[in-house]
């Protein structure tokens, strides 16, 4: 089932200028398929046993993004939907909204996606990479802006798995999709994308300036990079590496000021540099729900001074930049 919810996918690429690209995903499920991933099973089962109906409607350009309506679903099947959602907890990035059931995800997503909205090129028929795409909300955010492809990429099984339950009830035209692939594992880059985005990607890249230059490779020239990271104060130069986690998060590495951001996407070949938004996250945005019962950020910062991390470092704060190649 898996690989053939991906075949409309490899027909869309085909008949765009990442048509080179349609060989290597054609296996590209292959991780979701193959995988020695214990809980595979589990999620697979669940995503069979995902009502089958069709959506009386679909919204994807709502904050929550919706498919179906409660009265779609007979009252036995609407009491089983939220065992077999939960299969997939932890539900991390979201609003989602299948068949009147809520999922009220660790983080508000919206809110992101209304700083970022206002702040980049028109996705109207642009083909679009989305680097680190998580469960593929943004994707599917902007497929209802128009993009012409909204591709995600993501290494992490369970976002993936997470996606393709929407994907299963949309039509094959839909152009959202995340397959399950780091960065590292896409095919051979080539210079085709209108818009290239990498939000919360680059602190976790050993390499934030490589990272900078593969997105680099993906866009066409005069394309769109919209970068979010973490950032702390500081001057030209300076960057936070932390001793070890930070805010909990293992695998955080170099956390820039916003000068030494521009510095590197200077430096790395990027220009017209907009900073569009700099906010710090708030319990208001990343907080445990019932789809997401673990920590977040409210214990993740010092009690005593939720301006700093509990390890003491200067709290979550994103910056959100557009530049162009
Ligand atoms: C902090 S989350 C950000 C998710 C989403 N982009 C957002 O802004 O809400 C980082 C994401 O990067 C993914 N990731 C980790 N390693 C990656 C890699 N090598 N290539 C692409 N994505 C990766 C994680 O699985 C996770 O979904």
């Amino acid at each position: 089932m898996i690989e053939s919810l991906y075949r409309p996918l490899l027909d869309l690429v085909a008949d765009t200028d990442l048509a080179p690209w349609v060989d290597a995903l054609a296996s590209a499920h292959r991780p979701l398929t193959d995988s020695d991933n214990g809980h595979l099973p589990r999620w697979s089962h669940a995503l069979s046993a995902m009502p089958d109906v069709a959506p009386s409607s679909v919204d994807l350009g709502t904050d929550a993004v919706t498919i179906g309506q409660r009265s779609d679903l007979t009252a036995s099947e609407f009491d089983a939907l939220e065992e077999t959602l939960m299969a997939f907890h932890p539900w991390r990035k979201g609003p989602w909204r299948f068949f009147g059931m809520e999922i009220d995800t660790e983080w508000r997503s919206q809110l992101k996606w209304g700083r970022i909205r206002p702040a980049i090129s028109n996705l109207s028929g642009r083909l679009v990479l989305d680097v680190g795409s998580g469960n593929g909300y943004y994707a599917y955010r902007m497929a209802a802006e128009g993009a012409r492809l909204a591709l995600g990429a993501d290494p992490y099984l369970l976002y993936v798995m997470q996606s393709l339950l929407a994907r299963k009830y949309l039509p094959d035209s839909c152009p959202a999709w995340v397959v399950p692939l780091g960065i590292e594992d896409l095919p051979p880059p080539i210079p085709v994308f209108d818009t290239v985005f990498s939000m919360g990607v680059l602190y976790h890249r050993r390499s934030p300036l490589d990272h900078l230059l593969e997105l680099r490779e993906l866009l066409r020239p005069g394309g769109e990079l919209v970068l979010e990271t973490l950032v702390v104060d500081g001057d030209a130069g300076y960057s936070l590496l932390p001793g070890g986690r930070y805010a909990k998060m293992r695998n955080t590495w170099f956390i820039p000021s916003l000068p030494t951001l521009e510095q590197w996407l200077t430096r790395c070949g990027f220009s017209e540099l907009k900073q569009a938004d700099v906010s710090a996250t708030t319990v208001e945005e990343q907080r445990s729900t019932d789809w997401m019962t673990f920590d977040s950020l409210a214990t993740f910062l010092d009690p005593d001074d939720p301006s700093r991390t509990i390890e003491g470092y200067p709290g979550p704060k994103r910056a959100l930049y557009v530049a162009t190649k």
